[in-house]
């Protein structure tokens, strides 16, 4: 069955939506395998992040992630890659859809696009890529 990587970001942690992310994530049926609380360093963030490498919103992205700690989810599911990337939403939570997890909790504070509450991977690709970076 297939498996994602989902992090709740230290915006998301902070604002104890930790819970109402894993409670959506439960209610749509896909099944909870692993979890981890991490204070991510600068070496995991820049391999997870390394495709972004010189796009302005780079370093801030990176300088945030390291803000406060982070949950990380590993999720099964069938086609959760997909499913979980729907009920996330866009990435600007601003005009993210009501109903996603971030039209429904995010918005700009500040020109902040990036503290959007959750991260998904977008492929199988990057799935085991990331599952290996967060799971080892
Ligand atoms: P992830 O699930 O976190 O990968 O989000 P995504 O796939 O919807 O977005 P993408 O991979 O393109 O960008 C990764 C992250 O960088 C986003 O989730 C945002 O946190 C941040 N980001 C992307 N685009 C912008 C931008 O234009 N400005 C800022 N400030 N941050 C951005
Ligand atoms: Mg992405």
């Amino acid at each position: 069955v297939e498996e994602t990587l989902v992090l709740v970001k230290p915006d998301g942690v902070a604002r104890n939506l930790t819970g109402e992310i894993l409670r959506r994530i439960e209610a749509k049926g896909y099944q909870l395998v692993d979890v981890r609380l991490i204070e991510a360093e600068l070496d995991l963030l820049s391999q997870h992040y390394a495709e972004h490498v010189g796009k302005p919103f780079y370093e801030p992205l990176l300088e945030f992630m390291q803000s406060g700690p982070i949950v990380a989810f590993r999720i099964a599911g069938e086609r959760v890659i997909e499913g979980f990337r729907s009920l996330a939403g866009t990435t600007d939570p601003t005009t993210a859809a009501p109903g996603t997890i971030r039209g429904d909790f995010g918005r700009d504070w500040g020109l902040k696009v990036q503290q959007n509450l959750v991260h998904g991977s977008d492929s199988p690709e990057s799935a085991q890529r990331e599952l290996a970076l967060w799971f080892g």
